[in-house]
C-alpha cells in the first residue's frame, strides 16, 4: 500500500524498439472483431531492420480516471488519425492495468523507415507499445510476470493482430494450428526447427506506392464477414500452414516458394471478391511479379514475393545468392518503384528494451 503511494507521485517510463514483419501465410479475417481473434493461423517473418520505437511516460493524476487518457506523438508531432485504434487499445487493456487508471500516458513513436512509405507500421508500434506497457504495469505494481513476451504478445493483438507475431527473432505463429502443440489465438508462439538454409533470407520492400492504403487493413478484415468465399479460404490457409510449416522445417523451397507466392495472391484475391471489392496492387505490383516470375524461370534462383495489404512487393530471397539478385533488382525492378525507393531488412531480431536515463 505504502508502496503504490510512493509509486504513484513518480513518473513511470519505458522504452522499446520492436520489429515489424511479414506475413508468409496471412490473417485476413477475424473469428471476432471485439477480441480479435484470427480466423486462420498465420506465420511471419520478422524483418529485423524495420523498426519501431516507442517510448511512454505515464504520469500519475489526481483523480481516478474513467477511461484511458494519452496524448501520441509520432516522429515529434501529433498524429490524430492513430489514435482511435491507440484508444481502442487501450480500452480492451484497461481492466488489466490498473496504472490506466491513475496514469495519463505520454507515447512517443518513431520508425526507421519514413512513415507513408508504405510499408505497415502498425505490427511494430503496437509491438512496441505493448512491451512498454507490461513493463509499465510491472513497474507500477512491483509484481513481475512469469513470461512477459507472451502477455506483450497477448496484448498487442488487441492493437493490431500482425503485432503479435513481432516479438521472436524466429518465425511467429499466431492462431492455432495441429502442427504447434502451444498455438493458439491469444497469442503467438515463435517457430521451433526452422531448417539452418533459412537463417540467410532476406527481404527486400519495392516501394510501388508510398502514399496511405484506400482501405485499411481492419476494414478488409470486416470484409470477410459476408463474403461467399470465406470458408474457403480459411480452409486454404489451414493447407498453407501446414505446407509452409513443413517446408520451413525440410529447406523445401519450390514448396515454401508455392505457398507463400499463393498466399500473397489468395490475400488479394480475396479483396477483390470482397462484397465491397477492391483493389490495392497497382499496374506495377503485377509488372514486378511478372519479372521475378520470368527471373527466377531463367536463372532458378532462390527468389519469391509476397504482399501486404498494399501495393508494395516484398522479394524475399537467400542473400547467399545476393550479387546476381540485387544485379536484378538494381537493373529490371528498381525502375518500377515509386522513386526508385526500397528497403532492406534482415530476418529475425527480438524487440530490444531501451535505456530510458534522459528520454
Ligand atoms: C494483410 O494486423 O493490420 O498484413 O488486427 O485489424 O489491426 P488489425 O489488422 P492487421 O492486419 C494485417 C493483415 C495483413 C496480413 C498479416 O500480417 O498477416
Amino acid at each position: 500500500m505504502e508502496r503504490n503511494s510512493i509509486k504513484r507521485v513518480t513518473k513511470l517510463i519505458s522504452s522499446y524498439k520492436s520489429p515489424s514483419n511479414i506475413a508468409l501465410v496471412k490473417y485476413w479475417g477475424k473469428k471476432n472483431k471485439g477480441t480479435q481473434l484470427p480466423a486462420n493461423a498465420s506465420i511471419s517473418f520478422t524483418l529485423s531492420d524495420l523498426c519501431a520505437t516507442t517510448t511512454v511516460e505515464a504520469m500519475p493524476c489526481d483523480e481516478v480516471l474513467t477511461e484511458p487518457s494519452f496524448m501520441f506523438q509520432l516522429n515529434d508531432l501529433p498524429k490524430a488519425s492513430f489514435e482511435p485504434k491507440i484508444k481502442a487499445f487501450l480500452k480492451r487493456i484497461w481492466d488489466n492495468y490498473s496504472l490506466l487508471k491513475t496514469h495519463r500516458l505520454f507515447i512517443r513513436s518513431s520508425n526507421n523507415f519514413p512513415h507513408g512509405a508504405g510499408i505497415a507500421s502498425s505490427a511494430a508500434g503496437f509491438s512496441a507499445l505493448a512491451l512498454c506497457m507490461v513493463d509499465l504495469q510491472v513497474q507500477f505494481s512491483g509484481t513481475p510476470l512469469i513470461d512477459a513476451r507472451r502477455e506483450a504478445s497477448r496484448i498487442s493483438r488487441l492493437g493490431s493482430g500482425s503485432a503479435c507475431r513481432s516479438m521472436f527473432a524466429e518465425p511467429g505463429v499466431w492462431g492455432e494450428t495441429k502442427h504447434i502443440e502451444e498455438a493458439c489465438d491469444e497469442y503467438a508462439v515463435p517457430m521451433t526447427g526452422m531448417h539452418e538454409s533459412f537463417k540467410s533470407w532476406k527481404d527486400i520492400v519495392l516501394i510501388v506506392d508510398a502514399s496511405e492504403k484506400s482501405v485499411s487493413s481492419t476494414e478488409g478484415h470486416q470484409q470477410l464477414d459476408n463474403n461467399i468465399y470465406a470458408e474457403s479460404r480459411y480452409l486454404s490457409a489451414k493447407k498453407s500452414m501446414d505446407l509452409i510449416l513443413d517446408a520451413l522445417k525440410k529447406h523445401n523451397l519450390p514448396t515454401f516458394i508455392h505457398t507463400v507466392e499463393s498466399e500473397a495472391l489468395q490475400l488479394h484475391a480475396m479483396m477483390m471478391v470482397s462484397p465491397m471489392h477492391f483493389i490495392l496492387m497497382e499496374p506495377n505490383t503485377l509488372a514486378i511479379i511478372q519479372k521475378i516470375w520470368t527471373f527466377r524461370k531463367e536463372t532458378h534462383l532462390p527468389l519469391c514475393f509476397t504482399l501486404d495489404a498494399g501495393a508494395n512487393v516484398h522479394l524475399l530471397y537467400d542473400s547467399r545468392e545476393e550479387d546476381k539478385i540485387i544485379n536484378f533488382v538494381e537493373n529490371e525492378l528498381l525502375p518500377l518503384c515509386s522513386q526508385k525507393q526500397y528497403f532492406c531488412s534482415n530476418l529475425g531480431g527480438n524487440p530490444i528494451k531501451l535505456s530510458t536515463i534522459e528520454k
